[in-house]
C-alpha cells in the first residue's frame, strides 16, 4: 500500500502487539521530500491510534518490493524504542536475505526515560 512515486522504495511493517494484534504501515511520500513518513513509523502512528498508549510492540518484520535491504532508519528506530522492548525480535531485508536482530543490537543505548 505504500505510496512512494519519488523514490519509488515501497516499504511495508507490521508490529506484533502484546494484546496479539498485528499492525501494519506502508511508507507514504511527500513532494516536500522531508514530510516523507517511513512504514514503520506509519505503523507506530496507526497502533497508538487503535489501541492506544499503553501497547507494547513484541515483534516487528519490515519487507519491501525493491529486492533490496531495508533495515529500519535511524529515525524509526528511535521511534521504536518508545514502545519496544531491546529483547524482540526485528526481522528485516538484508543483502544475505531475511535478518532477524534483537531491537536492543539494532539500536544500543536508545535514549529512552521508560524501558530501560
Ligand atoms: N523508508 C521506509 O519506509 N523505512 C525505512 O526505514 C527507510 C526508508 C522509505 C522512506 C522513503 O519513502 C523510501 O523508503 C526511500 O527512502
Amino acid at each position: 500500500m505504500a505510496y512512494a512515486p519519488y523514490s519509488g522504495f515501497r516499504v511495508g511493517a507490521a508490529l506484533q502487539l502484546a494484546n496479539g494484534s498485528i499492525v501494519t504501515g506502508a511508507n507514504v511520500e511527500n513532494i516536500s521530500y522531508g514530510l516523507t513518513i517511513c512504514a514503520e513509523r506509519a505503523a507506530i502512528v496507526r497502533a497508538v491510534a487503535t489501541f492506544g498508549p499503553e501497547l507494547r510492540i513484541t515483534a516487528v518484520a519490515i519487507a519491501n518490493l525493491n529486492h533490496a535491504p531495508s533495515p529500519p532508519c535511524g529515525a524509526c528506530r528511535q521511534m521504536l524504542a518508545e514502545f519496544t522492548p531491546p529483547e524482540i525480535p526485528v526481522a528485516f531485508p538484508a543483502a544475505d536475505g531475511t535478518r532477524v536482530l534483537l531491537f536492543g543490537d539494532l539500536l544500543p543505548l536508545a535514549f529512552h526515560m521508560k524501558h530501560p
